[in-house]
């Protein structure tokens, strides 16, 4: 058992547990965040994605040691953002939800993508999307939604 101390979507908490534990599980099963999904379990499907002091990574590949002394946004935490009222609008727009399943995910490396680059080409925002994979949309709804968000949530990001 180890105090692990870290920033969760703006509040500080500790807990302590198992420092090698995944934190997707932490997240899901003992702080009750359950917007981060489980797809793969392995790395390849990005349903798991989180911000880590703002750069996207798969909770499903972190141990709880890895968050000590960091900041984590999750999807509950971004939701309450412009920048995902402006996403969630183009996504519902363009039809880019369809089981939800990858939504979350996709969201969250939209946001890491748009922070970088405001205005990314299609291509760009493929390679953006390269992490994460969906079942339903077969991608191109939710190119166009991100291409969406970024025109009229221009200045936002
Ligand atoms: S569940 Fe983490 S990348 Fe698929
Ligand atoms: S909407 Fe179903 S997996 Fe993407």
């Amino acid at each position: 058992m180890a105090d692990i101390t870290f920033t969760l979507n703006g509040e500080r908490i500790t807990l302590r547990e198992e420092p090698n534990l995944r934190f997707l599980d932490v997240l899901r099963e003992k702080l009750n965040h359950t917007g981060a999904k489980e797809g793969c379990g392995e790395g390849e499907c990005g349903a798991c994605a989180i911000l880590l002091d703002g750069h996207i990574v798969n909770s499903c590949l972190l141990p709880l040691a890895s968050v000590d002394g960091r900041d984590v946004v999750t999807i509950e935490g971004y939701r309450m953002t412009e920048r995902y009222q402006m996403l969630e609008k183009a996504f519902i727009e363009e039809g880019a939800v369809q089981c939800g399943i990858c939504t979350p995910g996709m969201m969250i490396a939209a946001e890491s993508m748009l922070r970088e680059n405001p205005d990314p080409t299609d291509e760009e925002i493929r390679h953006g999307l390269a992490g994460n994979l969906c079942r339903c949309t077969g991608y191109n709804m939710i190119i166009a939604a991100i291409r969406r968000a970024a025109k009229e949530g221009e200045g936002l990001w």
